[in-house]
């Protein structure tokens, strides 16, 4: 089966199939943060607005981007009004500052819920209208302002991808937003901004990562070229994050962590996601949770429920998590990899029940099948029904 839309790693042309790859100018070490005003002044910025949140001006990384920015001869605008799952209106907010405060360019820095934001006010600035105008993929016609973006979660990859989730209050719906027009000009990667993060938020940031890549990996939109990513990362995932939760101070861990969230990144940007973000994100439509901890509960139900679908993607799942699978079935390889990644969850003290962050099975239908509606539904490599999106959620309560 190959998914055809332009969108995604995937292109027919006269019988051939050709891939492609859409990827920012990456910079990654210690210091990069350094590189943002400069950054932004490359790509012919005069006046910058910079998007982020309290906790990461608390933390000294906004303060430290906009005396980059003054550094580069460039005047700011500051913006801060992002919460952890963001609202359309908190975009439009953010739009409005742009327009009055005359900026040509938007440089991000936080977490995914800031660059989420930093990127959907981008549309506004210049394609205007609401932002519920460009959910789904393909929907925006007009280009962008320059868009740098620092990531200080290494989870999201918003910082690299295609793609920006805003939540719609009054439909109560976490809106996908797909576009080649969101992939940054410039991601700024700086490990050394990751020891400010709580152990809690490293562990839910980090099994976004491990499921942006074991999504990717089996994404009927998968290419090799965004197999070698998804690969690596899940090979760096098993290897250093429990020890990226357990020390704040292991820069190493972090660094790996930081690595394997930019190849997350790559692949999910390219070959989309499937029913664990679908799913997530209509959850995160009615309830305030963490991301990354809808993502650990329900990463292992729907590994099962794929398995049959992709049963050599899930036996090489297992090999680079590191399971020995020689002699097994690739159903036997499938279990090993559902069982690790159980595990691990369990190690770095992830949510492991819907039930115990507060979802009420009241809720099943509605989320069932708002997640059918969810763009990343359209890669999954098993075709859902409602029905079987409630089994998942009732078997994850
Ligand atoms: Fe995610």
């Amino acid at each position: 089966m190959i998914y055809s839309n332009e969108q995604t790693g995937y292109i027919r042309e006269g019988g051939r199939i050709l891939y492609k790859f859409v990827m920012p100018e990456v910079i990654f070490g210690k210091g990069s943060i350094d590189q943002a005003g400069d950054g932004c002044a490359r790509l012919g910025a005069q006046r910058v607005l910079v998007v982020s949140d309290d906790g990461v001006q608390a933390a000294g990384w906004t303060g430290r981007v906009m005396e980059s920015c003054l550094s580069a001869g460039l005047s700011v605008s500051l913006f801060t009004g992002v919460s952890i799952n963001p609202t359309s209106e908190e975009v439009e907010a953010c739009a409005g500052q742009y327009i009055q405060d005359s900026c040509d360019a938007v440089l991000g820095v936080g977490g995914g819920s800031v660059l989420d934001v930093a990127k959907a006010a981008a549309i506004l600035a210049t394609n205007g209208g609401h932002i519920r105008d460009y959910e789904g993929i393909d929907h925006i016609h007009r280009p962008l302002p320059p868009l740098v973006m620092v990531t200080t979660t290494a989870g999201s990859g918003s910082d690299v991808s295609q793609f920006a989730i805003i939540l719609d209050p009054e439909r109560k719906k976490k809106m996908t937003i797909v576009s080649k027009s969101l992939v940054p000009d410039i991601s700024i990667v700086d490990p050394a901004v990751l020891s400010t993060k709580s152990a809690r938020l490293t562990a839910s940031t980090g099994l976004d990562v491990l499921t942006h890549a074991i999504e990717s990996y089996v994404s009927i939109a998968s290419t090799p070229l965004t197999d070698v990513h998804a690969k690596s990362s899940i090979q760096l995932c098993a290897k250093y994050l429990r020890e990226s939760v357990a020390s704040a101070d292991n820069q190493y861990a972090k660094e790996q962590m930081a690595i394997a969230s930019l190849h997350a990144g790559l692949a999910f940007s390219n070959a989309i996601l499937g029913a664990v973000h679908a799913i997530a994100h209509s959850i995160g439509g009615h309830y305030p949770f963490l991301h990354g901890d809808i993502n650990a509960v329900m990463l292992p139900h729907v590994m099962k429920f794929n398995a049959s679908a992709a049963p050599g993607r899930f036996k090489d799942i297992a090999h680079l998590l590191g399971e020995n699978t020689d002699g097994l079935s690739s159903s036997e390889a499938s279990d090993l990899a559902i069982a690790h990644v159980e595990r691990l969850a369990v190690d770095i003290g992830a949510p492991l029940t819907l039930t115990g962050m507060g979802f009420k099975a009241e809720s099943i239908p509605i989320i069932s099948e708002i997640s059918l509606e969810d763009a990343c539904m359209i890669t999954n490599p098993r075709m859902i029904t409602a029905d079987e999106v409630a089994a998942l959620l009732y078997q994850a309560l």
